[in-house]
């Protein structure tokens, strides 16, 4: 197709805006889809993306539009997911496209999750067509969320999309925006071929699936390419596009998005970013913004069942089929037994992979403390001459007479957020270490640039931020190196006895705040036993926090003589749900929310 005729471009939406409805409308117009295939949405096809509102996997499809002007264009929808933890794939997505939809509910306005989206396009030079969604609301406010996206986000709203995605309001319009509104690509057919890796996926009939999108010349079936970051070559034996079902095509050319297959049997051997030429006239260059994705958070998980160990590692090994961004190996602890040590781009992202295991494979885990990795300077002892090495798991920390230093990753952190959270938002990164770089005002909005150590970040932080700005700051990150710390391990001894998979790395200023905490909220956490249990912090021999739990009464109720009846069923709730997955150290049981939500500060 000729790059006239041809428009890439993505949705920004915030959750629940409308932008699976929109996408599916989009389908439906322009013949991609008849009514009875649209029953269920097709664009989030995964469960739990669909219950926790984000898009995981991003899934593009080509439509075929006829503009008013009577000419048919190639019109390229990329999904994209939506969260930090993903940012970089976010990133390539957008990389991909030209512009962008930005649709906003005509109720609920523009909220400042989108804003880092919304900027991030910009910053990919995207035309952004405003779209205000479900104008069929009785509570639809047009020239309020007009005026808001002139002045938050600072973009022309005058010719803004008005548009129901329910009853199918507005839907050529939007088409007709994509069309004379946003640009089309640029390329050269002639030049040798260079296309970016935008995503991948397993397909159980197809193998691995490739979503490229073409800069430069044009890829076919039986063409040797070459991965130019990997350093691989693989034979094209299958070149297509996704309408949403796969349709073969002879070719995808510059300005043009598809998929391709090339015999390919693990997601791992593709990266996202990746550039992909032709292995017999290679391009000189590859394109610019490639990153080598590391996981930066580890954790262990096990079966509470030990039976379950193989099940489990059956269970990874599928999911990792389909992504390659999480790692895992075999690990055995003392209390835990056998089960695996997992690293991850961020937290959300392994409590995804932990509900699908839980979910899909339905098994029963314990999840350790989530840890970053920490770099060791050592000095040598007798049995062991490394001088320095990674540590993913705190358990394996190196006899502390050998560490001259330790290093914690830091991040770079941007932050937006309405004014008048600005004072508890400072406070909050304050407490978590972090040093200020940048205050300023972007349309009425403060940007607020951290560095802080990515320890800080990883337990609660992004749950705290949502939470002190009733959901409207902004957080997006990038990782900036490891710096030396003041870092101590924090045992916690229950009964006498350390658990390892409760053990961390803290820094020793905030040591003692974090050992009461995780003293405090295991108290509550921990059930009653027949005795007293003592439960402690504790740095190399020395105990900085101790609390104790009582024994059990006979009756847990009794204490509160009837007169509270909403407390004594939450109290006879709380009993029955700790009987549902303990987990026995010594004698003593410790449920299993308790290793994660230990970890939660207050
Ligand atoms: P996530 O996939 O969760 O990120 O949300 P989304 O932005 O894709 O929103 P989705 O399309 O799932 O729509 C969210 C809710 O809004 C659904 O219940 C839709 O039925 C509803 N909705 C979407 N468009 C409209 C509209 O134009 N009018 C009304 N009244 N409701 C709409």
């Amino acid at each position: 197709t000729e790059l006239s005729l041809i428009r890439n471009f993505s949705i920004i939406a915030h959750i629940d805006h409308g932008k699976s409805t929109l996408a599916d409308r989009l389908i439906q117009q322009t013949g991609g889809l008849t009514a009875r295939e649209m029953t269920s949405q097709v664009l989030d096809n995964m469960e739990i993306e669909k219950e926790r509102g984000i898009t995981i996997k991003a899934q593009t499809v080509r439509l075929d539009y006829t503009a008013k002007d009577g000419i048919t264009y190639q019109l390229n929808l990329m999904d994209t997911p939506g969260h930090v933890d993903f940012a970089y794939e976010v990133s390539r997505s957008l990389a991909a496209c030209e512009g962008a939809l930005l649709v906003v509910d005509a109720a609920q306005g523009v909220e400042a999750q989108t804003l880092a989206n919304v900027y991030q396009s910009i910053e990919h030079d995207h035309e952004i067509v405003p779209v205000i969604n479900k104008i069929d609301l009785p509570a639809a406010e047009v020239d309020k969320v007009k005026a808001e996206i002139e002045e938050i986000i600072g973009l022309p709203a005058d010719n803004a999309v008005l548009t129901s995605a329910k009853s199918g309001i507005g839907i050529d319009e939007v088409l007709e925006a994509v069309v004379t509104r946003i640009p089309p690509p640029k390329g050269d057919r002639s030049a040798p071929l260079k296309a970016m890796l935008v995503d991948s996926w397993y397909d159980p009939y197809l193998g691995v699936v490739i979503l490229i999108r073409v800069i430069d010349g044009v890829i076919k079936k039986g063409q040797e390419i070459q991965f130019m970051a990997a350093g691989t070559k693989h034979l094209v034996d299958r070149v297509g596009c996704m309408r949403p079902k796969l349709e073969i095509l002879t070719e995808i050319a510059a300005g043009e998005v598809g998929i391709i297959t090339a015999q390919i049997k693990e997601v791992a051997q593709t990266r996202v970013g990746d550039t992909i030429t032709d292995a017999k006239r290679p391009a000189a260059e590859p394109l610019p913004g490639f990153k080598e994705v590391q996981p930066v958070v580890f954790c262990g998980l096990f079966p509470t069942d030990a039976a379950d160990f193989e099940k489990l590692r059956e269970s990874i090994s599928k999911l990792r089929l389909n992504d390659a961004s999480f790692s895992f190996e075999t690990e055995s602890s003392a209390a835990l037994g056998f089960g695996f040590r997992c690293g991850f781009l961020g937290l959300l992202h392994l409590e995804i992979i932990q509900e699908r295991l839980t979910r899909e494979f339905d098994l029963d885990l314990i999840t350790t403390a989530p840890s970053v990795v920490y770099k060791l300077e050592l000095s040598r002892s007798k049995t062991d001459d490394a001088r320095s090495m990674e540590l993913h798991n705190p358990a394996d920390m190196p006899d502390v007479n050998r560490i001259d230093e330790i290093q914690e990753p830091w991040i770079e952190a941007t932050i937006y957020c309405p004014d008048e959270y600005l004072g508890s938002i400072l406070k909050l990164c304050q407490d978590r270490r972090g040093v200020q770089k940048q205050l300023t005002y972007v349309g009425g909005r403060a940007q607020l640039v951290y560095e802080l150590p990515l320890n800080e970040v990883v337990f609660d932080f992004y749950d705290r931020l949502k939470s002190i700005s009733r959901g409207y700051a902004s957080f997006d990150y990038h990782q900036i190196g490891h710096r030396a710390g003041d870092l101590v391990k924090m045992s916690i001894l229950v009964n006498g006895d350390p658990v390892d998979a409760l053990s961390m790395i803290v820094h020793r200023g905030t040591a003692e705040a974090r050992g009461r905490g995780m003293c405090e909220r295991l108290k509550d956490l921990i059930p009653r036993h027949l005795f007293k249990i003592p439960i402690q912090a504790a740095i190399g021999g020395k105990v900085i926090a101790r609390e104790t739990i009582a024994a059990m009464r006979k009756d847990v109720t009794a204490k509160c003589y009837g007169g509270d009846i909403s407390r004594k069923k939450k109290l006879l709730e709380k009993q029955k749900k700790g009987k549902a997955r303990m987990r026995e150290y010594g004698n003593v049981s410790i449920p299993q929310e308790a290793f994660i939500a230990a970890l939660r500060m207050g």
